[in-house]
């Protein structure tokens, strides 16, 4: 059974390898990436001061904020430097060719 809090976003094909993505589930600001054919989706919203994280560049699963260049794994979520800091993650899943978050009560 699938829950009311999954919400589809884009085609599964328009999240290429090494590259992410942002939507708006719900109008939550949300990253799909896709690392090594895994797909992960995080909060679009830095954990230092709050930047939106696109346009930072993503090497590897390693995402630095366009902001003050602090990194994060997109697969965890979590800082580099201070893993006791992370992003917001969110489950995600493919349905009928469609990425789907779940972004509880959001
Ligand atoms: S807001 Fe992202 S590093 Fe400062």
């Amino acid at each position: 059974m699938t829950g009311p809090s999954w919400v589809p976003t884009i085609d599964d094909a328009r999240v290429r390898d090494g590259a992410y993505v942002a939507v708006y589930p719900k109008g939550l600001g949300v990253l799909l990436a896709r690392i090594d054919g895994d797909l992960f989706a995080v909060a679009n919203k830095c954990a230092h001061m709050g930047c939106p994280l696109e346009g930072g560049k993503l090497d590897g699963p390693v995402l630095t904020c366009p902001c003050h260049d602090w990194r994060f794994d997109l697969r965890t979520g979590v800082f580099l430097d201070a893993p006791e800091l992370a992003l917001a993650t969110y489950p995600v899943k493919v349905e009928d060719g469609k990425i789907h978050v779940e972004v509880g009560g959001a």
